[in-house]
């Protein structure tokens, strides 16, 4: 049978730092739903670390759902959930559907994904946070950021430029913009921790 499994070196230099970070602020029980989980590395490294929390993971690529899919089936863990077909920028995800049959989602955890998309992303990133999670519940952000408007290193900027190279509506996003978008939808900003690489973890707790 074909193996699917796609490999990003940059997700197993950043797992363990994230992982670290992460474990200090999950909550106790429910689901973490991973929005656009990639590859499905992150998906079957945290699971297993982080029960008795099941980790939901999901894609709009359809690659991509095949590659997690495939990295589950490799490195089982009982906590994880195969992929569900999830575009940030619908009004219902499938974890609002009547019949999703997991723990309610308490937690999301979105890595690297509104800088190399449009920014109606990040706009339904916070607006799918803001209607699923219940009050406390969080958001986990991780990517590289600009803060007002100046990159954090030049690594960064020539890595903005390359991505608007590819679409001009991708771009390391303005944090000023991202945490406009939380508050719009009763999400309170928690920490933001400096991360390898120049990256950064935001947390944000919905009100
Ligand atoms: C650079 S990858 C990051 C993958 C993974 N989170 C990681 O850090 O390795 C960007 C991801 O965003 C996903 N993505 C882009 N637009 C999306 C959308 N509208 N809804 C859901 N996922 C999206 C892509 O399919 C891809 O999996």
């Amino acid at each position: 049978m074909t193996d699917r499994r796609q490999f990003s070196p940059a997700t197993e230099r950043n797992r363990e730092p994230i992982l670290k970070t992460l474990k200090g602020w999950l909550p106790a029980s429910g689901t973490v739903l991973e929005v656009a989980s990639g590859s499905g590395e992150h998906a079957v490294f945290f699971a297993p670390k982080v029960k008795p929390l099941i980790w939901q993971t999901s894609n709009y690529d359809a690659e991509q759902i095949d590659s997690a899919m495939d990295w589950l089936a490799h490195s089982p863990s009982n906590n994880l959930v195969p992929p569900v077909k999830l575009d940030v920028t619908e009004t219902k995800w499938p974890v609002e559907a009547a019949n999703y049959q997991s723990a309610p989602v308490t937690a999301i955890f979105n890595a690297n994904m509104i800088h190399i998309s449009p920014w109606q992303t990040c706009e339904g990133l916070m607006a799918g946070a803001g209607r699923i999670l219940p009050a406390s519940g969080r958001l986990f952000l991780y990517g590289p950021f600009k803060f007002k408007g100046q990159h954090t290193a030049i690594s960064n900027e020539r890595f903005d430029e390359w991505l608007k190279s590819l679409d001009p509506e991708y771009g390391v996003r303005d944090m000023e913009a991202v945490l406009d978008e939380a508050s719009k939808n009763g999400l309170r900003h928690i920490i933001a921790r400096p991360m390898p690489s120049n990256n950064f973890f935001h947390l944000f707790e919905k009100i």
